[in-house]
């Protein structure tokens, strides 16, 4: 049995081990699923999936039950906690998405007031819908990342001062860290001040759940103090898709109510492969994490060293003091002369590199240690090649703004507003009207660009004329934007 180099501990691995054992057991299934442990696959899917579907097993005898988890789930979440730092963990089998909900019903009330990062994630907002919370809205500034390009900033300790100042009966702080591009924010300093004002700290680290495991890179939520922490697993570490943690800790969260809450929005029947992922992944991050973080970061800071030395602002580097997690590469395209979406296609067309998101000037490659040296080799000769023989041909705008830009940019003189609540906006009367006649009214569903996810438009807000172009854009560039009704060129406003 091999220790754990972190805390010279044997590997636990309960949920394996006991669908291990439930498959020498058992000789005849009479209970769900019906593929009875993959024997009733179709053929063409048990070619792909037959032995993964000897896991895929339910709550019977000796499995355990995530809604009330007494044996090896129960095991598993408790290893998991000791591996994250927490009080306690959940497993997540709705990813972030599931945790995001569940979270937020188990801190915020009706009515509720939440100071809430503009650029949460739609299941942030979903979620504050569904509790009936009144959204406090702080934006954060941009960072820039060459002419018409930028991201989403930190929430600075300043910004959240202010918004507590002006909202100082709110129940919680959301903020995401990292974003989605990787910009991690000093989630200490911000707890502080949200445990300072009888405020609660809930963080969307859905792409943070490696941080915890290496010492070089940023400091992980639950380290900083952060009441609730949502993670997915299959972002950033080697898990299934779908799979995630619900992280709690301290005196300020309702265990009982986020138990309700977690039954409220998972399955009753969760898939044992995804507990079994989340269960392997923590015990790999747990033993072997930070050898494997740590090799993988070595490979990529000599080719980001290289890539920067060849094509200088290629590859973004945030200002100073802003702490970036090194697994996320973000290239401004005009660097090479081609727009975002031309050098993502020319890297997959070419040479088979498919990358995360792309939009105007930028491409986001999302790097995980299961990425191996070849595959770093082949993406830094694949950029060369692209710079070398300018096979984009120069096409690149660079004033062209960004999408993540231009939702700032609609918003930047208004960084702390308080949005209607969204029953208040169904009762009211609406009208179905072109994105260009919504100009100046406010919509009744939020529109989202997909990825990243975070809505350009939250409901009750207006829309602006910049807004609209973009909107125009994406769908010209056959972006999905969701939020539009029927033909998806017009919208639902009130006033
Ligand atoms: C910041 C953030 N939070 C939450 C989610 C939802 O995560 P999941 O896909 O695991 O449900 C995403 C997904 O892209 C995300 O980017």
């Amino acid at each position: 049995m091999s220790m754990n180099k972190r805390e010279n501990r044997p590997v636990e691995l309960p949920i394996l081990e006991a669908l291990e054992r439930h498959s020498q057991d058992e000789r005849v299934s009479l209970h769900v699923p019906g593929h009875k442990s993959g024997f009733g696959l179709p053929t063409a899917f048990h070619t792909w999936a037959g032995d993964v579907a000897r896991l895929d097993q339910t709550e019977v005898a000796g499995l355990d039950d995530l809604y009330q988890p007494i044996g090896p789930i129960a095991h598993a979440q408790g290893l998991a906690a000791r591996a994250y730092g927490s009080d306690g963990t959940s497993f997540l089998v709705g990813g972030s998405t599931a945790g995001n909900l569940a979270a937020v019903l188990a801190a915020i009330g009706r009515r509720e007031r939440v100071i809430v990062a503009r650029n949460s994630h739609q299941s942030i907002w979903h979620a504050l819908e569904l509790a009936g919370a009144r959204a406090a809205v702080m934006t954060p500034p941009l960072l820039s990342t060459g002419i018409g390009g930028a991201v989403w900033g930190p929430i600075t300790p300043a910004l959240l001062r202010e918004a507590i100042a002006k909202w100082p009966d709110a129940k919680a702080v959301i903020v995401t860290s990292p974003t989605y591009t990787g910009v991690v924010s000093s989630l200490r300093e911000l707890t502080l001040l949200a445990h300072s004002a009888g405020m609660m700290m809930i963080v969307d680290e859905a792409h943070g759940a490696h941080l915890p495991f290496h010492p070089a890179l940023p400091e992980s939520a639950v380290s900083a103090g952060a009441d609730l922490v949502v993670q997915s697993l299959h972002k950033m570490t080697g898990a299934m898709t779908q799979t995630g943690l619900l992280h709690y800790s301290g005196p300020r969260v309702d265990t009982a109510r986020l138990q309700r809450a977690l039954r409220m929005v998972q399955t009753s029947s969760p898939s044992y492969v995804l507990l079994a992922s989340i269960d392997t992944v923590r015990a790999e991050l747990a033993h072997t994490g930070e050898e494997r973080l740590g090799e993988a970061m070595e490979r990529l800071a000599t080719a980001a060293d290289n890539l920067r030395r060849e094509h200088p602002g290629l590859l973004w580097e945030a200002t100073e003091g802003v702490p970036v997690d090194p697994f996320k590469w973000l290239l401004y395209a005009p660097a090479l002369g081609c727009s975002g979406i031309e050098l993502a296609d020319q890297l997959r067309i070419r040479h088979g590199i498919f990358t995360e998101w792309a939009d105007e000037v930028h491409v986001l490659c999302a790097w995980s240690y299961a990425n191996s040296a070849q595959d770093v080799a082949a993406v830094v000769s694949a950029l060369r090649d692209v710079g070398d023989h300018l096979q984009c041909k120069g096409q690149g705008d660079a004033h062209a703004l960004s999408l993540d830009a231009a939702s700032w940019g609609a918003h930047a003189i208004a960084d702390l507003v308080e949005l209607p609540l969204r029953t208040k906006l169904h009762e009211a009367p609406s009208v179905t009207v072109s994105l260009r006649e919504a100009v100046g009214r406010r919509v009744v569903d939020a529109v989202t660009v997909y990825p990243p996810g975070v809505p350009l438009l939250l409901p009750g807000e207006r829309m602006t004329q910049p807004l609209c172009d973009c909107i125009e854009a994406a769908l010209q560039a056959q972006i999905r934007v969701d939020g539009l009704t029927g033909d998806g060129l017009h919208i639902d406003c009130v006033g």
